[in-house]
């Protein structure tokens, strides 16, 4: 879970140890898939608006990568992202300070309670990689959605992701090798009563060494029609689910999503969910 991203070497494996690592980057390379999230950000707001956007606001943006992303894509692009955590944001910051400046001007990172800060309506706020599922109550996340809508535009959209399938109910790790480390994806609690889980990300090094439990998600898994629900209810109009495709020989997803009413029953999947303001 939590993965969008097929990371190509470049160099040779077994460059990285536990203690050398970072474990901010090891969670960009393993876990965001900026690159294809603004893709998608673009081709839904142009089917739904006819219209590119240009300002995005990153909820829960850790450190910036897709609010970085986004800037570096057109000089009319506009960012802001808003993290609770100093020290992610810090390692946000030293990132955009490398940016070339023209992109460092349309890009500033805001440490606050998504929930609390106020910001100028963008055309769209992302909140990826499941971030949201920390609101573990229906009052908690129609506060989130209430919250964030005042930070869209008129006419601009929420973009959102959500995880589950048959194998997000079961507890256990789940592998992928990357360049030079390995990542873990840890599904250590799942409640069928309450839909809490824990979730652990750990890394592991070919030199046998280990960052465990590197991040911790203490979440509700929610359900697509109550994240749809609660859209409507916070205000948003026509929630719609963006299914992946399947590639027809692997049977892994194809990285192309499109508008679905059903969906299929499969042990995993992604989804991005689009509302509109
Ligand atoms: C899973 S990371 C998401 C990083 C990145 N946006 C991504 O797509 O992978 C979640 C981030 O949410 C932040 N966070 C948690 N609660 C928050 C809140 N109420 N307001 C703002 N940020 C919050 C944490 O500090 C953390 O950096």
């Amino acid at each position: 879970m939590a993965k969008k991203k097929v990371v190509k070497s470049s160099r040779s494996r077994g460059w990285r140890s536990a203690s050398t690592s970072d474990r901010y980057e090891l969670y960009e390379l393993a876990v965001q898939g900026t690159e294809a999230d603004c893709i998608f950000i673009d081709r839904v707001f142009r089917q739904r608006r006819n219209r590119s956007p240009h300002s995005l606001r990153e909820d829960f943006c850790g450190t910036g990568l897709l609010a970085r992303e986004w800037v570096t894509r057109r000089d009319s692009n506009t960012a802001v992202g808003v993290d609770l955590d100093q020290a992610v944001l810090r390692r946000g910051r030293e990132r955009i300070a490398t940016l070339p400046a023209a992109a460092r001007s349309r890009i500033e990172l805001k440490k606050g309670d998504v929930n609390e800060i106020r910001t100028a309506p963008a055309d769209v706020l992302v909140a990826l990689n499941f971030s949201y599922f920390i609101f573990r109550t229906r009052a908690q996340l129609l506060e989130f959605f209430i919250n964030a809508r005042m930070g869209v535009a008129a006419g601009g959209m929420i973009v959102i992701d959500a995880y589950g399938g048959s194998g997000s109910w079961a507890t256990g790790e789940e592998e992928r090798s990357l360049d030079g480390f390995t990542y873990v994806w840890h599904q250590a609690r799942v409640s069928p009563i309450t839909h809490d889980v824990t979730n652990h990300i750990h890394f592991r090094f070919p030199d046998g060494s280990e960052m465990r439990r590197a991040f911790t998600y203490v979440w509700r898994l929610w359900t697509l029609p109550e994240i749809k629900e609660l859209l409507v209810e916070a205000g948003f109009r026509s929630p719609a689910v963006y299914w992946e495709g399947t590639e027809r020989k692997s049977g892994e997803g194809n990285g192309v999503f499109k508008p679905s009413r059903l969906g299929e029953a499969c042990e995993g999947w992604i989804v991005y969910i689009v509302a509109e303001n």
